[in-house]
């Protein structure tokens, strides 16, 4: 028994490291998955790692695109006869590119290509699957980012975009409401390996900066599967009363202060 037996669950961007946590979550809790990922070879690697689970589909399509958003979710309602939860891992990073770093001439590219993924695509797969996740009590649940709160968790691009998802988490909850609860998950930092913007030539490179690890309050690298119980709790009936939250999963990183932790001695 888990908090999603029986529920079906559309994952996108689900082949990465966070989504590959959730997708072992939500299997895990019960759920049926379909795993969308713009990348064949990443979701080759997730299938396998399953080991061909009965209750995991996959299915490779743009989550930037209208086309795509709506095939997947046609093809969850086709397949498994309608839609519970839709998760979106999907997110491109900036590798904190500065904006003085930035030539003028390939800002607004760059600026649409970083808004397209980390906010469109949002868009995109939630306005495409609100007619089957009202008809079911549905939950969204997106993924933000701790730089959707602070200054220093990415470039001013990635910055302004991840604000931008606090924003849409809580506007759509109100226009979703009272069928829909909308949501979003803002982790802090996890060892994977996120794709820059290409339109800046930016090539895929570990998320994670050296030192990171002293400058969590918590002081432990977090494994992606520690994000796993919070997309699992919002996109469950556990968490019946919260909408248009973004729950902060991130190691204390929004807390952090001049001093370092423990400042009082051992506790
Ligand atoms: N890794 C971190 O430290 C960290 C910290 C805070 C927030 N996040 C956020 O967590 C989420 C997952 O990040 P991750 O670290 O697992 O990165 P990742 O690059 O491993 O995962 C992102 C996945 O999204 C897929 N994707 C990108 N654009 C897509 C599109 N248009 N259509 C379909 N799939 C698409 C990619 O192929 C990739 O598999 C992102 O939103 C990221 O911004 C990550």
């Amino acid at each position: 028994m888990g908090c999603l037996d029986d529920q079906v669950a559309l994952i996108v961007g689900a082949a990465g490291g966070i989504g590959r946590a959730v997708v072992r979550r939500y299997l895990a809790d019960g759920a049926t998955v379909l795993a969308v990922d713009r990348s064949e070879e990443r979701l080759a690697e997730l299938q396998a790692e399953s080991g061909g689970h009965p209750r995991l589909a996959t299915m490779a399509a743009d989550a930037s695109t209208w086309a795509g958003c709506k095939a997947m979710v046609a093809r969850a309602v086709t397949e498994f006869g309608g839609l519970d939860v839709l998760v979106s891992c999907v997110g491109v990073y900036d590798h904190g590119v500065r904006l003085v770093d930035i030539p003028g001439e390939r800002l607004t590219d760059a600026f649409d290509e970083c808004f397209r993924a980390n906010v469109g695509s949002l868009l995109l797969c939630i306005r495409a699957a609100i007619e089957p996740l009202a008809a079911r009590g549905g939950r969204i649940v997106v993924t933000g980012s701790f730089a959707g709160h602070r200054p220093s968790g990415g470039g001013v691009l990635y910055t302004s975009a991840k604000h931008a998802v606090v924003g849409l988490v809580s506007q759509l909850a109100y226009e979703l409401a009272p069928k829909i609860r909308v949501n979003g998950v803002a982790p802090g930092v996890a060892k994977t390996v996120m794709s820059g913007l290409r339109s800046l030539d930016q090539e895929p490179r570990d998320a994670l900066q050296p030192g990171t690890e002293d400058a969590l309050p918590l002081q432990t690298l977090p494994h992606t599967d520690d994000y796993g119980a919070v997309y699992a709790l919002l996109g469950s009936a556990e968490s019946a009363v919260i909408t248009g939250t973004v729950v902060v999963a991130d190691s204390g990183l929004l807390v952090r202060g001049l001093a370092g932790p423990n400042l009082g001695g051992d506790l």
